[in-house]
C-alpha cells in the first residue's frame, strides 16, 4: 500500500507556500513595527516542561501529547504550543537577567492528538507572541492590537474580540467555591466530561460546547464580577485602554482558556463562519507561569495565532492576498547551438535579478510556448540560428501579445526597461 502523510498532517504545496510567505512576511512586518524580536526554540522539549506549565489536568496533557521515551530513555513529547518553550528559553539563558519587558515573537509547527477536522490538526502552526516583565495593562492592550493588526493588514474584517480576566490564585479559588457551588445542583445534567471537571477542573465547564446551552448556564456567576480588588483594577484599565483605541470586544465570561497557566487577562478572537474551531487566536497573561517552570518571579502575556485557520477565515472572507505568481522571462530556443546561447541569457538575466526560466526537455517550439504561458512569464524570448545571425531575439509581451527585436548586447538593459 501507498505510504501516506500521518492522519491530521498536511503537506503544504507550492501554490499555497505562496501564501504562507505572504502571511508570514506581513506578521514579521507587524512584530518588527511593535519591536518583538523572534525567537527559535525547539522543536521537542522534556514533557515535564509541558506537564508542569500547560498543566496536568489540561485536555493537552491528558489526551494530546505526542510523548515518548528517547533512545535514552528522557521522556520527550512535541511542543503542543510555544509558551512554555519561550518560558524555559527565557530563564535557561537567563533573559530575566536582562532590561525588561522582553518582548518575543516566533512561528512554527505544533503537535495536539486531536480528532481532525475542518481548521483542527494533529500536525499545525502557529504565530505567536511573548512578552515578559511587565505587569502595565498597556501590554496587555499591545497584545491584543498586535494580533489585530495582523489581521487587518492581511484584510481580513469578520471577526470578533472576546475578553474575559479569570482572576488570580487570590481570587479564583473563591469563584471556583461559588461556580461549584452553584453547578451542584446540576451536577447530573452536565456531561460526563463536565462531571468529571467538576472537581479535576471545573472552569471548563464554562466553555464546554456540550453543556454551554443548558438553560441553568445562562446564570452562571461571572468570573469578571468575583475579582480581587487587584484584578479587578487591572481588568478595568485593560478595558479603558481598548475603548481609548477604539478597538471592539465582547465580555465573555465563558472565556476560560484551554491551558492552566492564565491569570488576569484572558482573551480570544473568533472567525464568524468558520464552523466549530473557530478561533484564530488566543491569549492571556501568564503571571505565575515563569515562577511554575524555573522560579523567577516574572510576568508574562502573549498570544498564538492559527496559521491555518487564518487561512480558511481568508478564504472564507474571500480575501485574495497579492501574490506574485509566475517568472519574468521564459526563454523558447531553436536548434543546438541556440539553446547553448540562450542558456547564457539566461543566467545574464538571472544575475540581473529577474526570474527566469527556459525548456530542459528538448521540446518542440510550441509546447515551449504552452510552458511559457503555464509558467505565467510576462515575457517570451526566441532564440533561433535566425535570431542569433541577425544579433536580435523576438521578445514577446505574453499580455498584450506585441512583439519587439531586440539587439543581444541590449538585452538585459531592455528587458529592465520592460519589466519596470
Ligand atoms: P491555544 O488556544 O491552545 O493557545 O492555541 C492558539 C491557536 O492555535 C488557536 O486559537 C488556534 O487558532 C490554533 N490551534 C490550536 N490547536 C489547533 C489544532 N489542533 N489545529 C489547528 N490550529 C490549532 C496556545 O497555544 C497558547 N500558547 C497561546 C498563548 C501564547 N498564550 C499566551 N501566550
Amino acid at each position: 500500500m501507498e505510504i501516506q502523510a500521518p492522519r491530521g498532517t498536511t503537506d503544504i504545496l507550492p501554490q499555497d507556500t505562496a501564501k504562507w510567505q505572504y502571511l508570514e512576511n506581513i506578521a514579521q512586518k507587524v512584530f518588527a513595527n511593535y519591536n518583538y524580536q523572534e525567537i527559535r526554540t525547539p522543536i521537542f522539549e522534556s514533557t515535564e516542561l509541558f506537564t508542569r506549565g500547560i498543566g496536568e489536568a489540561t485536555d493537552i496533557v491528558q489526551k494530546e501529547m505526542y510523548t515518548f521515551t528517547d533512545k535514552s530513555q528522557r521522556e520527550i513529547t512535541l511542543r503542543p504550543e510555544g509558551t512554555a518553550s519561550v518560558v524555559r528559553a527565557f530563564l535557561e539563558n537567563k533573559i530575566y537577567g536582562q532590561a525588561q519587558p522582553t518582548k518575543y515573537f516566533y512561528f512554527g509547527p505544533m503537535f495536539r492528538y486531536e480528532r481532525p477536522q475542518t481548521g483542527r490538526y494533529r500536525q499545525f502552526h502557529q504565530l505567536g507572541a511573548e512578552v515578559f516583565g511587565s505587569h502595565d495593562p498597556a501590554i496587555d492592550v499591545e497584545v491584543i492590537k498586535l494580533g489585530l493588526d495582523i489581521l487587518a493588514e492581511l484584510g481580513l474584517e469578520n471577526f470578533a474580540l472576546h475578553l474575559n480576566s479569570i482572576g488570580c490564585p487570590e481570587c479564583r479559588p473563591n469563584y471556583i467555591e461559588k461556580l461549584k457551588d452553584y453547578l451542584n445542583p446540576y451536577l447530573e445534567q452536565l456531561c460526563d466530561n463536565c462531571q468529571d471537571r467538576y472537581e479535576r477542573n471545573p472552569l471548563r465547564i464554562l466553555d464546554c460546547k456540550t453543556d454551554r446551552d443548558l438553560e441553568f448556564m445562562e446564570d452562571v456567576p461571572k468570573i469578571y464580577e468575583n475579582l480581587c480588588s487587584e484584578c479587578d483594577e487591572h481588568f478595568d484599565q485593560v478595558k479603558d485602554y481598548l475603548d481609548d483605541l477604539e478597538i471592539d470586544y465582547i465580555l465573555n465570561p465563558r472565556l476560560v482558556r484551554g491551558l492552566d497557566y492564565y491569570s488576569k487577562t484572558a482573551f480570544e478572537v473568533i472567525y464568524n463562519g468558520l464552523g466549530a474551531q473557530d478561533t484564530i487566536f488566543g491569549g492571556g497573561r501568564y503571571d505565575a507561569l515563569v515562577e511554575e517552570i524555573g522560579e523567577r518571579d516574572v510576568p508574562g502575556i502573549g498570544f498564538a495565532m492559527g496559521i491555518e485557520r487564518l487561512l480558511l477565515s481568508l478564504e472564507e472572507e474571500g480575501v485574495k492576498l497579492p501574490i506574485e505568481e509566475g517568472v519574468d522571462v521564459y526563454l523558447i530556443t531553436i536548434g543546438e547551438t541556440a539553446r547553448k546561447e540562450a542558456v547564457k541569457y539566461m543566467y545574464q538575466l538571472r544575475a540581473a535579478g529577474f526570474k527566469v526560466d527556459l525548456d530542459y526537455l528538448d521540446r518542440a517550439v510550441g509546447t515551449q510556448m504552452k510552458a511559457a504561458d503555464r509558467n505565467n512569464a510576462k515575457y517570451s524570448i526566441i532564440v533561433g540560428e535566425n535570431e542569433l545571425e541577425k544579433g536580435e531575439l523576438a521578445v514577446k509581451n505574453m499580455k498584450s501579445g506585441e512583439q519587439f527585436d531586440v539587439a543581444i548586447d541590449k538585452l538585459v538593459d531592455k528587458m529592465r526597461d520592460f519589466l519596470k
